[in-house]
C-alpha cells in the first residue's frame, strides 16, 4: 500500500531577461553548477534549468529557470517565457549604460504584459568590473525602488551575490 508522499516542494518559475552579453547564462551556470565560463556562447531561443534550494529559513523551493536569449532577433519570443512566470530577473551589465536602458525597456514590458503580481528583481551583473563601471549602484537602486522591484549587484565571475538573487526572490514570494 502506497504511503502518502511528502508535501510537494513549492516551485517558482523565474525568467531571466536582459540584453545579449550581460551575463544571464553565466549567472545561471554559476548558480546551478558553481562554474564560470569566460567563453559563454550566446543563447539561442531560450535554455531551461531547474534547481532546488534550501532557504535560510529551512524551507525548500524548486526554481524552474528560463534563461532567455538577449539578442534582438529573439525579443518576440520573450512573452512565451515571462507569461505565467512568478518571478523575473531583469539583468544589466554595470559596465554598460546601454544595457541599463535596455533593462528599463524590459521592466516596462513586464509591467504592461506580465502577471500583475510578478516579483521583479533588477540585477546589475559584472560588479567585478569596477574600473569600467558606467551605472552607479545608486542609479540601479533608485530605479528599482521607484518601480517596486528588488535590487542586487552580482558577479557571475566571482560568484558575489549570485545565490542571493534566488534567495531574495524566494523569500519575497514565500
Ligand atoms: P545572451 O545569451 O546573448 O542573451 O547573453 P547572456 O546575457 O546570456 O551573456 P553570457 O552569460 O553568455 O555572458 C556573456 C559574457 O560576459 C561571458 O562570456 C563572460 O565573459 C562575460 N561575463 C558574464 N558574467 C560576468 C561577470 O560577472 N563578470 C565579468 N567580468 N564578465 C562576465
Ligand atoms: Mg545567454
Amino acid at each position: 500500500e502506497a504511503e502518502p508522499g511528502p508535501g510537494a516542494i513549492p516551485r517558482i518559475k523565474l525568467v531571466l531577461l536582459g540584453d545579449s552579453g550581460v551575463g544571464k547564462s553565466c549567472l545561471v551556470l554559476r548558480y546551478v553548477r558553481g562554474q564560470f565560463d569566460p567563453s559563454s556562447k550566446v543563447t539561442v531561443g531560450a535554455a531551461f534549468m531547474s534547481h532546488s534550494v534550501n532557504l535560510p529559513d529551512g524551507t525548500t523551493v524548486k526554481f524552474e529557470i528560463w534563461d532567455t536569449a538577449g539578442q534582438e532577433r529573439y525579443a518576440s519570443l520573450a512573452p512565451l517565457y515571462y507569461r505565467g512566470a512568478s518571478a523575473a530577473a531583469v539583468v544589466y551589465d554595470i559596465s554598460s549604460g546601454e544595457s541599463f536602458q535596455k533593462a528599463k525597456h524590459w521592466v516596462s514590458e513586464l509591467q504592461k504584459n506580465a502577471s500583475g503580481n510578478i516579483a521583479i528583481i533588477l540585477v546589475g551583473n559584472k560588479s567585478d568590473l569596477t574600473e569600467q563601471r558606467e551605472v552607479t549602484t545608486e542609479a540601479g537602486q533608485e530605479y528599482a525602488e521607484r518601480n517596486s522591484m528588488l535590487f542586487i549587484e552580482t558577479s557571475a565571475k566571482t560568484a558575489a551575490n549570485v545565490a542571493a538573487i534566488f534567495d531574495t526572490v524566494a523569500m519575497k514570494l514565500a
